[in-house]
């Protein structure tokens, strides 16, 4: 028995009831990652709350001290992360937590693990805070390997292709929980009415090929001869229409749009970071598999990011994703330019 009256929905997807349905799906499945996506679910609501409120509860600015990447940590960056560590933690369906903002992998305590890796950037775009410009969070779920390894944080070091899950919240014009176990991807704004997310983007496709590309175009004079070659190629067609410039500054919404809207999405490497800006364990992979999930294509320039074996927590990529056949065009002009 279902009704829409007056805009309410009696018989609402959400986010909470879509992945009961999709365990059910699967017989063996024990409930485990359905408990975790519901304490991921509770930190991003917090977060939320935190981000809309900020400038009256005095939240905004920094709070004094540099991340492990020599950044700048706002009040907001170590919020987001407690909410993250606490909620995950107390799932007791962790062992292991790779966050952006701690220098070392989170070991949960012996009584309280479970058999998830969990990595994330709890507060993506925070140069974005005090303006009021939209933010994020990002996470990939990984499973702990079977066999024993000398060291926990192994198990995080674990290629994309391995994920059980990834998503990101974005804190837009509204909050919106994107995510994919594997089977397509799909989209939940939250309704602050009933505190809950609500399937609103059922099976999200990025487009094949766009009209729109994304690069910080500060950094042109950093940026090698290839990508100054294919960005002009966009801004200056033989043929056609020139491509649109989009650039948030917050990856999570430079994402969301590609895949609206297709088009690509650069960080390249450049002079003063060589191997690139993002971050691939809780930026890249998470990203690179919804975009995949999504029909499109992620690369670091040489092969697919979700085939990186990455060898430290906080090791950093380049990154080409969007539309299949623009992220194809972008390979190709680096391959021609290899050669
Ligand atoms: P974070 O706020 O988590 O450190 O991430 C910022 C990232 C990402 O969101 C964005 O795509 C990129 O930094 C922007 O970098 P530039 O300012 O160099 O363009
Ligand atoms: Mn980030
Ligand atoms: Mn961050």
């Amino acid at each position: 028995m279902a009704s829409r009256n007056n805009g309410f929905d009696s018989d609402c997807m959400t986010l909470t009831r879509f992945v009961l349905a999709e365990q059910r799906k699967i017989p063996t499945a024990t409930g485990d990652l359905s408990q975790l996506l519901n304490s991921i679910q509770t930190a991003v609501k917090a977060v939320s709350s935190a981000v809309r409120k900020a400038g009256i509860a005095n939240m905004y600015g920094l709070a004094g001290k540099e991340n492990v990447q020599g950044e700048e940590v706002k009040k907001l960056d170590i919020l987001s992360n407690e909410l993250f560590v606490n909620m995950l933690t107390s799932s007791f369906k962790c062992c292991l937590l790779v966050s952006e903002e701690n220098v070392n992998a989170i070991e949960v305590e012996t009584e309280k693990r479970g058999k998830y890796v969990v990595c994330f950037d709890p507060l993506d775009g925070s140069s974005n805070i005090d303006c009021l410009v939209s933010v994020g969070s990002i996470f990939g779920i990984y499973k702990k390997l079977d066999e024993p390894k000398e060291s926990m944080v192994a198990h995080a070091l674990q290629p994309g292709k391995n994920l059980v899950a990834a998503g990101y919240a974005l804190y837009g014009s509204a909050t919106m929980i994107v995510l994919s176990i594997g089977r397509g991807v799909n989209g939940f704004t939250y309704d602050p009415a009933i505190g809950e997310f609500v399937l609103t983007e059922r099976n999200l496709r990025v487009p094949p090929r766009g009209d729109i590309y994304s690069i910080n175009e500060g950094h042109e004079g950093a940026w090698d001869t290839v990508i100054k070659e294919y960005v002009r190629s966009k801004k200056y067609p033989k043929s056609g229409k020139a491509y649109s410039g989009r650039y948030v500054g917050s990856m999570v919404a430079d994402v969301h749009r590609t895949i609206k809207y297709g088009g690509i999405f650069l960080y390249p490497a450049t002079k003063s970071h060589p191997t690139g800006k993002l971050r691939l364990l809780y930026e890249c992979i998470p990203m690179a598999y919804i975009l995949k999930e999504a029909g499109g294509l992620a690369s670091n320039g040489n092969i697919d990011i979700l085939e990186v074996v990455p060898e430290k927590i906080h090791q950093r990529s380049p990154i080409f994703l969007g539309s299949r056949d623009d992220v194809q065009e972008v390979l190709q002009y680096i391959r021609k330019y290899q050669s």
